[in-house]
């Protein structure tokens, strides 16, 4: 489906949305925190405009995706930008070593995996102690008056301007939308990284909740265990509800007994960049 959409993919995007996919990747950007000499894994990267976003902040990142097409279509894009590799990848069967990465995102992809669980413990394998991973995806709007709009936008106008510009892309957004029912509200997928033993995890609304970003933390190894033994889910902790702007801790501030030093990265990478 998305090899079929993947030329006209970022267009579509910009219009179904109407500008706002593009204050949403900066948010995004900001919640990764890239700078240069971090290296960043961007799950279900598509054409590479999420990677590209990062990359321009000095990061190197690998854009991972399983669809050939939005790949192509991605390398084409990037030819010039040395700081983006684009790497055929299954986001539930990732081919990186473990701790390989300072941070891990997937924008608009979670909710297209077959095992979105899976993808989360994944990113939780490749992200070295103290590394972030952020997901921004569409949810739920918090006022009823919007979701009901929102409804009735992707139900019926969506897929018939989406056939408009792509004639292919009517049946691909149809699903957009069916997909995007049934996914998980904001508690619900914060919940999901929490299980999956994440650290302050928080998330924030934009656009009213039609999308939503969320942010976590791979915690840092106990000096005696394995690294197996990190990526257990943690007992989940008792975190605020929402964080409508969340304000990392700095990775200094946690028990250095207990803990693994933070990786370099996550120290000035953490310092309320994701507001
Ligand atoms: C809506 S696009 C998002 C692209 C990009 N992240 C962006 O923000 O524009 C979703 C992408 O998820 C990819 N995808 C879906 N399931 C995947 C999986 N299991 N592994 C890797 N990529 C996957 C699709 O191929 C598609 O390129």
């Amino acid at each position: 489906m998305f090899d079929e959409v993947s030329p006209r993919y970022d267009l579509l995007n910009d219009v179904l949305s109407a500008g706002n996919s593009r204050l949403w990747r900066i948010a995004t950007t900001r919640a990764i925190a890239p700078r240069k000499g971090m290296r960043v894994l961007d799950i279900a990267a598509g054409t590479g405009t999420s990677s590209a976003a990062i990359a321009a902040h000095g990061a190197h990142v690998i854009a991972a995706d399983f669809s050939e097409g939005m790949l192509a279509e991605g390398r084409k894009r990037n030819a010039d930008n040395d700081l983006i590799e684009f790497v055929f990848a299954d986001a539930t069967k990732l081919p990186f070593d473990d701790d390989s990465f300072d941070a891990a995102t997937i924008s608009y992809g979670l909710r297209n995996v077959s095992d979105p669980k899976q993808a989360i413990a994944e990113m939780v394998r490749v992200v070295k102690p103290g590394g972030r991973i952020v997901i921004a995806e569409f949810s739920r709007p918090s006022s009823d008056a919007v979701n009901w709009a929102y409804t009735k936008y992707n139900r019926h106008v969506l897929p018939r301007v989406a056939a408009l510009i792509n004639r292919d892309a009517a049946e691909a957004y149809k699903y957009l939308n069916e997909s995007i029912e049934a996914w998980p509200t904001q508690e619900e997928l914060a919940k999901w990284l929490r299980e999956a033993g994440l650290e302050r995890v928080a998330y924030r609304n934009l656009s009213l909740g039609i999308v939503a970003l969320h942010r976590g933390f791979v915690p840092s190894a106990p000096v005696t265990t394995s690294t197996a033994a990190r990526k257990k889910p943690a007992a989940p902790k008792k975190e605020p509800k929402s964080a409508p702007t969340p304000k990392a801790t700095p990775a200094t501030k946690k028990p250095p007994t207990a803990k693994k030093p933070a990786t370099k990265t996550s120290t000035p990478a953490s310092k309320g960049t994701d507001k």
